[in-house]
This record gives structure tokens, sequence and C-alpha cells, in this order.
């Protein structure tokens, strides 16, 4: 692990980007691994919209979708090697490069999305950005999802319910101890093979949001889908920091203003294409949404908690209780 940590940080440091010439534009690939009917499918179309607005004839933005380019095992050192510029993954899947944006995967840390915003925008959450600097990553933004919710084939009402499961989860030692805390058997898959292993069997459930759940078709493979809220999927959109800082001013300066917009697209369309995922997911009638009573919740918040006793070490005191105060409406 530590050598190939190793390899990916060297080559970042050596990889650029063909440049834009007088009668070529520069090609700029955004790869991710959800659909276009996501908000971070939409937020790298409308990116790439803005990009060529702002920049005609000096970039040319392709965004490859679905995995289709590159899947989680390979997107960073992608982007390390210069075959692409752009990526967005979950921030669950930085667990490799550094483990304070695990934070994030802490079990019922934010209330809502509201929170999650306001730490991301605040000191700590922009602090963050930079935190894979020495390893030759920079994050440009970070790009909303939405809440996560549990499902199965059968309902999850209460901890003991997810007993002796086993659950597909991303690469996080996180939310592999949440499921451990379960008594269930936490399963690291890319998110492109997660659709036929609950097909087929391999594993029994999920935690996902509505989006990911609805546009990959989770549902049709899952009888019971529970409202838990009980985590995050939002994302870090990511460059290679050397390609990025030594782009022609007028480049970066379009770019930057394009990511900016995109971000406010990706933010407003999140919340509301997670409640039409949701509500396509009921109308289907093929996967039930089972409702937790507050009873039920306390048993879930009592069950996964103590994960965050175990990686406060790692993560960082300060940044545990900032994400905590975001909680709270105001301003920080
Ligand atoms: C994503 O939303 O980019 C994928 C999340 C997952 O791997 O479950």
């Amino acid at each position: 692990m530590r050598k190939s940590l190793f390899a990916v940080a060297s080559i970042v440091a050596l990889a650029v980007a063909a440049p834009a010439s007088a009668q070529s534009p520069m090609v700029l690939k955004f790869s991710h691994v959800v659909a276009d009917n996501t908000p971070k499918g939409q937020a790298a179309i409308k990116f790439k919209e803005i990009a060529e607005k702002l920049l005609p004839g000096k970039v040319k933005v392709e965004v490859y979708p679905n995995s289709q380019l590159f899947g989680d095992a390979k997107e960073m050192e992608a982007v390390a090697l210069g075959d692409v510029q752009f990526i967005a993954p979950s921030l669950s899947k930085f667990d490799k490069f550094t483990k304070k944006i695990q934070v994030f995967d802490l079990p019922f840390l934010f209330n809502d999305l509201a929170a999650v915003d306001r730490f991301q925008e605040g000191k700590a959450g922009q602090g963050l950005l930079k935190s894979m600097e020495s390893k030759g990553f920079l994050g440009l933004a970070y790009w909303h999802n939405g809440m996560k919710q549990l499902s199965a084939n059968k309902p999850l009402l209460v901890p003991a319910d997810a007993k002796g499961l086993k659950f597909r989860i991303q690469a996080s030692d996180i939310l592999a101890a949440q499921f451990q805390a379960l008594d269930a058997t936490p399963q690291k898959l890319a998110f492109s093979e997660v659709y036929q292993a609950l097909q087929v069997g391999t594993v029994d459930g999920q935690e996902n949001t509505w989006s990911n759940i609805f546009s990959q078709k989770f549902y049709e493979v899952q009888k019971n889908i529970t409202e838990s809220n009980h985590g995050v999927i939002d994302y870090m959109v990511v460059v290679n920091a050397k390609w990025w800082n030594g782009l022609p001013k007028d480049i970066q300066a379009g770019l930057t203003t394009a990511m900016a917009e995109a971000t406010k697209v990706n933010n407003d369309v999140a919340g509301k294409l997670n409640e039409e995922a949701k509500n396509k997911i009921e109308a289907s009638g093929v996967s039930k949404i089972e409702q937790l009573t507050p009873e039920q919740r306390k048993q879930w918040v009592a069950a996964m908690k103590p994960v965050w006793a175990k990686f406060e070490g790692a993560i960082g005191k300060d940044l545990i209780d900032a994400a905590v105060a975001s909680n709270e409406t105001k301003t920080k």
C-alpha cells in the first residue's frame, strides 16, 4: 500500500495535459462514476457548458459518466498521470490519501445537507480541499449529492435487523467499522459493480443516496429501503495540483468561474433530484420505503456512533468538533 501511494505521488509531479495552441483547444476530460441524471452528473455537464462558453476555442471539456473512462479504482491514478483532468470522487474514497476527509463518513454526524454545506463552507471544510496537496492533488470544490439510506431484501428497522448481513461499502475503513458495529459484514466494492452484486446476492444490502439508488436501479434488486439519513455522500472535485497551478492564467480563471457556477447548479439541484428519485422509487412499488420511529432511530444512533471514538485520533478532534458545530444554524 505504502509503495503504491508513493508511486502515485511521484507520477502526479510529472503529469501535464497538452497545452492549448492557436489551432486546437486544450482537451480536458472530466470522468465520474454516476449517471448524467444525478447531482454530480448535472454539475459536470454544466461545468463543460460554462467552461466552453467562457473560453471559446481555448478549451474543450469531455464528460465521461458511469465509469466509462475510469472507475473508482483508477480515477485518482488517472489524474496523477494526466490521463484525466477532473474527477469528483465521493468523499469516502480518499481514505488512502488522507484520513482527515474521512470525517464525512462518521455516522449520524450531520443532521442534514444544510449542516454539511455549512461545514464545507467553513474554515475546517475549506482547509480539507488542500489536505492532499502533499500527494499532488488539489480540491477545487465540494459538490453535494445527499444523505444515505440503507437497503436490503428485508426491512431494516432496528440495528439487529442488519446482523449477519453483508453490505456493500465504498472503500472506507470508517464505513467498514460502521457495519461491523452492527455485527454485519462490510464488503468494499466499486460503484460500477454494486448492481450486479446485489442482483446475484454477493452482498445483501448497501447504503446510498436516493439519486444513486434510483439511477443505478438498485431499488429493483432491493425489496426494502430504510430512510435512515445516517450519513452523507458528497464529492470533492479534484485536479492534479501541478497541472492546475501551471495553467495559463486566463484558462485557470475561466475554469475557476465555471467551477463556481457548476457548484451552484449542483447545490441547487441536489435536494430536488434526490426527492424526485425517492418519489419515483415509491411510485414504482418495486421497493418498499421504510420509515423509522424516533425510538428506532435512537437505536441506530446508539449502535453506530461508537465508531467516532475509534477514528478520532486519525481524523482529529478539532475537525469532528467543527463538523458537529455545523449542525447549529449560525455561521461559524
Ligand atoms: C458516487 O456517488 O460517486 C458513488 C458513490 C458510491 O460509490 O456508492
